[in-house]
């Protein structure tokens, strides 16, 4: 066999020729260890989140067209590039030579916090107007799927690509937009406005402008050759024949074929799988062959799902509807699996040979009964039909191991057979499937009797199976209502899940496949009775009709308004203008620079975390001796290096490498230290580790049955007498909350990079946290030098929402001790595996409360019971719980209230702060008992909120009084705005007239505490220097992490100095500069920040006084020059602490916050009863934020924080083993809000004519106080489901656990088909996962 050993491909328009390529190497890993490309970045490494998408492009010489598509870097082989284009986002455009128009319109409409997922979205979309220039915007917004944001909330990036689409006014400056603009967008009221960006400016798109594809690259001569590359442990063969692919197969029977390798991509990387042999079947002509055949269509194996719909959207276009109803089933499981990213790549080969239990596609081919062409060197060829034999166990199937797959024949259906997929995953888009099913049914000719049904299910068994015994029953049988009774007894018995099996929601997999066939039993009697009249007797109910509806998403919309700066307000005073955040271009072209992006230091070695597998136990032994054999391998790392403190923490309890103990998984106990990150990675797996394992407790009932607590915290808040409170009620309830934690997910995982200086012990950090201070002092801790030896310095981070406030010192600080161990900078960041199983997360909360009120809805009473899951330190949970006790009145005044917090000690990791840090569960719990009181008034709970809502100037339970209240102006502005009056008859009439889909609509207040609740943190530094040019560098205590605090800070410098922003720089954060910060958390950051540049830049304005006082009409350069010459000093520190707080629990006495900010949203759902699925189909939110600094940093952090809330209540649930694994491990099986999740409606607005006398320049904190709105979401669904419980028979109160996911959802439902399913009673079997 002859064979080419090098490899060629182009990147960005140069041709790259690699020797014996790893067939290891992913091609991101090439792309940014290798050409240095950075721009492309690693979010996941498994395919789910798009931060690393490039354009592909290939040339086809049949066609003679270049086929440009989307891919995933992370999961691309390197050895796939052959004969390839690669663009990255550095080939489209950079800050230095002029953005491209995908890039200036993304960071000019402010779809850039962090940035990090933004060269990833920035590609996505330029791939789509590569292939499709103009398109609509449903086309556009679909091509988001494989893309994640965890800081946008996604409404300013689709508004900005709207700019691209055909629905876009393409008129300029005629558009009604500038003459009328009341047809576009509504008219906003008086001094409002509602543009945050001029697209009048954009540049326009130019497809001249493009890379070209490569010239070089216009043949068939590298897909004719047959390649062989051999790596370190790997060789890779891509055959250009079958006979070729036979022979390398029989010799190499264990070896893997790879097409798209987006499932042995994922093995490797997760599942920790090595395969000494890889075969490409990417090039053989029979594999890629399409041939439309009489009796269908036959697939080549390699033939890429995203042909795959091409094909068959052709054919159902070019025939008669009958007989592509397979194809059509086809065609809409496709529309959600995967992203475009995974679909352009993946073969329908992999998909079933795979034989995942769970792949959206074998149970259509099961129901279809397709037949398979397999081939082997031996055996020749033949054919074999998929049906109930074809899957022999987990993961195998009757393809024999020396034979591979040749094509797939999907087939046309008859006339008189009805074919249908169904899939239900946690979230739609992007999402593995929780249950999915092809149903196929033939008639008799002309008749309503079954003549034979197929019914495939996935996620049922460790295999996709078909129920055989409903198959063989309904034969002869007629296609009328009892019919759905029969066939609900025979699937339950078909498809038994006894409670505890792997993947756990058993009641409620069985309920979705008799959901499943309950909607394909009234789709096709819809069908018959159309065809046969007068044959079928059974009628669909014109309220079942919408049960049979296929999902179905109109294009977002959305209006953002915002006041206008004051007419009198000078123009170069950027203050309260939507100034784009100062990084976003940057950000969009991959030149902004994260912490793994900085160039390697000479000598410089990689480190890998030894981490706890165990939740609790004792270690018995370390050895890294086999680890320290291996390639590349420098030294293993652990606490006998630690020169200093092993502890550290707020509380000292936690080891930064654990000696003889282990509190949960995940904790660290040693690092390898090695020359590269595969070599580090690699040996680290090979420190073997013996425990001797102790009983753990995970979950809160777990702690509060063994009395697990920290005992040293005892909070409670009384105030009035609750006793007598209870004594004046007319009734009294009682319940239960249970709201889980939350991964952080910013897409950027933690990361650090220690540097060790030649003198003195000193020592630079480069480090993705949000607290550089506690970071610096960790780490002198623990190498034994004083803080003035280490400088800790962040540029900015890729997202932190609270993750990074603690935790990241856990990772960094082992990197200091080895960087200082071995005299040579160490570097880290955390797979996002090891991000998400050891870094903590939002805490697990649960309430028990007793509320008394009157008959009309009056609060007299309250008790509550409030614990957190603290995790295996105390870390910031204190803090958590505080921030719960104050906001556990919600925004109503309870005369009577005694709140009391515990903190649960257990062996997960130690959770810490997030984005709200324990106030969105205080007044979540606060909303549920609102809620029970409605629901035993039978009264709205609207009416109850509104009878209770605070007054200026009234009193919280911790005493202090609420100045400035604009919560019920908030209530007044949300109701109006949102027509909620209107909406909600028209939503009782849409739920009397529908029994299967229902609407819910809710509107919730919040109101938020501002300032840390550690009176000592309420403080902030800043250093202003004002160059001889008059450039300003101004630096603060404050760290960027997309918030746009930067951007925020520049413009109140600019303000206060009287110069444009263009003339002030903000580099980075750093130790030596400003010292002793606090860290960016708690919203607080503009205000301290804000006030100290303020101090500084007054100060610095104090000095200039008599140089302008004398040259009144020079110029800020003129002024500075003659200070300078003068001896002036031109820079200085400013400072700021905030005055008049300080709370005492003891006499509950002293002001918690410093002020509070106000919103209130109101939010409409419609849930699917059968499946659990849901669609926010509107929110309207009015946020008041006093004078916003910025209205496009504000709204964007209103529109991401509520996005994150969304995700809270509605998707993100962690799962846990009993015993403490996590499961929940990356976006494969975490469901962070995607795109197809922005509500379909979306207005935000900002509160008119706040002003907040507390903080800089009258503005309000912003970063947390929008997250609980979204549970306006939650109870909206509540409301949904009440409904749904009605028409089952059931008025009574329920609990609804958050996050109400659609098992939650489904099964709260209750109807006929989930009475079949009981409940297991939960002592009666061990769960599958628990509820932390
Ligand atoms: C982010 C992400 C999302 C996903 N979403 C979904 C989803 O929604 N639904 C779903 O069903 N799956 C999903 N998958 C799984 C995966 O994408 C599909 O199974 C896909 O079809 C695999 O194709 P591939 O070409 O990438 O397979 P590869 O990884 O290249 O190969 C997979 C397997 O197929 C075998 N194989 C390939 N070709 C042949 C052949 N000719 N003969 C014999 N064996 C062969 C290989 O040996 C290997 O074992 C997802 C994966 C990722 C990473
Ligand atoms: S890094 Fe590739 S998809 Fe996340
Ligand atoms: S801007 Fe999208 S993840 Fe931060």
């Amino acid at each position: 066999m002859s064979s080419e050993n090098k490899l060629v491909f182009y990147v960005n328009g140069r041709e790259v020729e690699e020797n014996q390529p790893d067939p290891e190497t992913t091609l991101l890993q090439y792309l940014r260890q290798k050409l240095k490309l950075s721009g492309t970045k690693l979010g996941c490494g498994e395919g789910g989140c798009g931060a690393c998408t490039v354009m592909l492009s290939k040339y086809d010489p049949v066609s003679k067209t270049v086929r440009h598509f989307s891919a995933n870097a992370c999961l691309a082989p390197l050895c796939a590039m052959h004969g390839l284009a690669v663009t990255t986002v550095e080939g489209i455009g950079s800050v230095k030579n002029g953005l491209h128009p995908v890039q200036e319109r993304i960071a000019k409409s402010h779809g850039s916090q962090c940035g990090f997922c933004t060269p990833g979205i920035v590609m996505s979309m330029y791939t789509l107007l590569r292939n499709n220039p103009l398109p609509t915007q449903t086309e556009m917004e679909s091509a988001f799927e494989g893309n994640l944001c965890r800081c946008t909330g996604y409404r300013p990036i689709l508004d900005g690509f709207r700019t691209f689409t055909k629905e876009y006014c393409q008129m300029g400056e005629k558009c009604c937009r500038n003459t009328n603009f009341i047809q576009c967008n509504g008219n906003p009221e008086e001094g409002l406005s509602s543009e945050l960006f001029d697209s009048s400016k954009f540049l326009p798109p130019d497809s001249s402008q493009d890379p070209i594809f490569p010239p070089a690259l216009r043949t068939d001569k590298y897909d004719q050759q047959s390649l062989s590359f051999t790596g370190e442990r790997t060789t890779w063969y891509r055959p250009t024949c079958l006979r070729e692919l036979l022979e390398l197969k029989h010799s190499y029977p264990d070896a893997r074929l790879v097409i798209g390798n987006t499932e042995v991509g994922v093995e490797i990387k997760l599942k920790n799988m090595h395969y000494k042999t890889l075969i490409a079947p990417t090039h053989i002509p029979e594999l890629n062959k399409i041939s439309k055949e009489d009796d269908g269509i036959s697939f080549g194996a390699s033939v890429t799902l995203s042909m795959i719909e091409e094909t068959l959207l052709e054919s159902i276009h070019e025939k008669q509807e009958s007989r592509n109803r397979m194809f059509t089933a086809v065609v809409e499981m496709l529309r959600w699996f995967a992203g475009h990213q995974i679909r352009n790549v993946a073969a329908v080969a992999g998909n079933i040979m795979t034989a995942s239990p769970i792949s959206d596609l074998n149970p259509l081919f099961l129901a279809a009964g397709v037949t398979l062409t397999v081939a082997s060197k031996d055996g020749g060829t033949r054919q074999i039909v998929m049906d109930e034999k074809f899957f022999l166990g987990y993961r195998k199937t009757a393809v024999k191991t020396d034979e591979v797959l040749v094509s797939v024949k999907l087939p046309y259906t008859q006339k008189d057979e009805f074919f249908y997929g169904y899939k239900q995953a946690n979230r739609r888009e992007d999402d593995i499937a929780i249950v999915n099913a092809g149903i196929q049914v033939q008639f008799e000719p002309n008749s309503n009797v079954i003549k034979g049904m197929r019914l495939a299910f996935g996620g049922m068994a460790p295999i996709t199976v078909m129920a055989t015994t409903a198959m063989k029953n309904c034969v002869g049988r007629k296609w009328e209502d009892d019919l759905v009774k029969d066939m609900a007894e025979w699937l339950a018995s078909d498809l038994p899940l006894p409670p505890g099996s792997p993947g756990g929601m058993t009641e409620y997999r069985r309920t979705l496949c008799i959901s499943f066939f309950y909607k394909f039993y009234l789709t096709v009697l819809m069908q018959l009775r159309k065809r046969l009249s007068g044959v079928v007797q059974s009628k669909v109910p014109t309220s079942h009709k919408s049960a049979t509806a296929v999902f179905q998403r109109d294009p977002t919309k959305s209006t953002q308004l915002y006041e206008e700066v004051p007419a009198s307000q000078g123009e170069r005073d950027p203050l309260g203008r939507p100034i784009t955040h100062l990084s976003a271009a940057k950000q969009a072209s991959g030149e902004a620079i994260y912490i793994d992006d900085i160039p390697l230091y000479e000598n410089e070695k990689y480190l890998a975390f030894v981490t706890s597998q165990k939740a609790h136990a004792n270690i018995l032994s370390i050895d890294p001796s086999e680890a320290l054999k291996m390639p590349g391998v420098v030294d293993f790392v652990s606490h006998k290096d630690v020169q200093g403190h092993n502890n550290w923490g707020i509380f000292a309890d936690e080891e930064i490498f654990a000696k003889e103990k282990v509190l949960c998984m995940g904790q660290v106990i040693g690092a390898v230290v090695a020359d590269t990150q595969v070599h580090a990675q690699r040996a680290a797996k090979a420190v073997k580790v013996e425990y001797e394992e102790l009983e753990p407790v995970i979950t809160i009932k777990d702690a509060i049955k063994k009395g697990s607590f920290y005992t040293n915290y005892n909070n409670s808040i009384s105030n009035g007498d609750v006793v007598k409170g209870f004594e004046m009620a007319d009734d009294i309830v009682e319940g239960e909350v249970s709201m889980g934690g939350q991964e952080h997910f910013y897409l950027e995982t933690h990361a650090s990079l220690a540097v060790p200086r030649s003198e003195d012990g000193e020592m630079e950090l480069f480090v993705s946290t949000q607290n550089p201070t506690e970071t610096q002092h960790v780490v002198a801790e623990a190498l034994g030098v004083a803080a003035n030896k280490i400088v800790c310095r962040v540029k900015r981070m890729g997202g932190g929402f609270g993750g990074k406030e603690t935790r990241n010192i856990a990772f960094t600080v082992p990197i200091a001790v080895a960087a200082a161990k071995l005299g040579c900078p160490v570097r880290n960041m955390l797979d996002r595996d090891e991000d998400m199983v050891s870094s903590g997360t939002r805490h697990p909360f649960y309430g028990k409360y007793k509320v008394g009120f009157t008959k009309d809805g009056k609060i007299t009473a309250v008790e509550c019971d409030i614990y957190n899951n603290a995790g295996h330190s105390l870390d910031l949970s204190a803090a958590v719980m505080d921030r719960a006790l104050f906001h556990s009145d919600a925004t109503y005044k309870i005369p009577n209230i005694r709140v009391t917090g515990r903190l649960c000690k257990t062996n997960i990791p130690s959770n810490t702060a997030f984005r709200g840090f324990g106030g969105p569960q205080g007044m979540f719990i606060a909303e549920n008992w609102i809620e029970h009181i409605a629901k035993t008034l039978d009264i709205p709970a609207k009416q109850v909120r509104e009878k209770n809502m605070y007054n200026e100037g009234e009193k919280t339970h911790f005493n202090q009084p609420l100045i400035q209240c604009n919560v019920k102006r908030c209530w007044e502005e949300c109701l109006e705005r949102s027509d909620y009056c209107n909406r909600r008859k028209d939503i009782d009439i849409f739920n009397s007239e529908n029994r299967w889909k229902k609407r819910g609509m809710s509107i919730i207040p919040t109101k938020f505490g501002i300032s840390y609740t550690a009176l000592f943190l309420n403080q902030a530094g800043a250093l202003v220097i004002i160059y001889k040019d008059g450039s300003v560098l101004v630096t603060h205590g404050g760290t960027e992490m997309g918030q746009g605090l930067h951007t925020k800070m520049i413009q109140v410098a600019a303000r206060t100095l009287e110069i444009p922003e263009t003339k002030i720089h903000i580099s980075e954060t750093s130790t030596n500069t400003v010292p002793n910060t606090s860290a960016t958390a708690a919203s607080a950051s503009s205000d301290l920040n804000g006030m100290a540049i303020k101090n500084a830049c007054e100060i610095l304005l104090e000095r200039l006084k008599p140089y302008k006082n004398s040259n009144p009409k020079g110029t800020w350069e003129d002024w500075v020059n003659a200070a300078y010459f003068d001896r002036t000093s031109l820079s200085t520190t400013g400072f700021y602490k905030t005055p008049n707080i300080g709370y005492d629990f003891k006499t509950n006495s002293g002001n918690a916050f410093n002020y509070f900010s106000f919103g209130v949203a109101c939010s409409e759902v419609e849930i699917d009863c059968l499946t659990g699925d849901h669609k926010v189909l509107r929110t309207d939110i009015v946020m008041d934020v006093g004078v916003s600094l910025n209205p496009a940093i504000d709204i964007g952090q209103i529109e991401g924080g509520f996005t994150q809330g969304y995700g809270l209540m509605m998707l993100e649930q962690q799962k846990y083993s009993p015993n403490g694994f996590q499961f929940t491990r990356g976006p494969g099986n975490y469901k962070i809000p995607g795109f197809g999740d922005v509500p379909v409606e979306f207005n935000v607005s900002l509160l008119k004519g706040s002003v907040n006398e507390r903080a800089v320049y009258s503005s309000k904190a912003i970063g947390e106080p929008p997250l609980f709105l979204a549970s306006s979401i939650f109870f909206a669904t509540k409301d949904a489901i009440s409904s749904a419980r009605v028409d089952g028979g059931l008025n009574d109160y329920f609990q609804l656990k958050s996050p109400a996911t659609p098992e939650r959802i489904r099964m709260a439902c209750q109807d006929q088909f989930t009475k079949l399913f009981p409940e297991a009673p939960t002592d009666s079997y061990k769960p599958w996962f628990v509820e932390l």
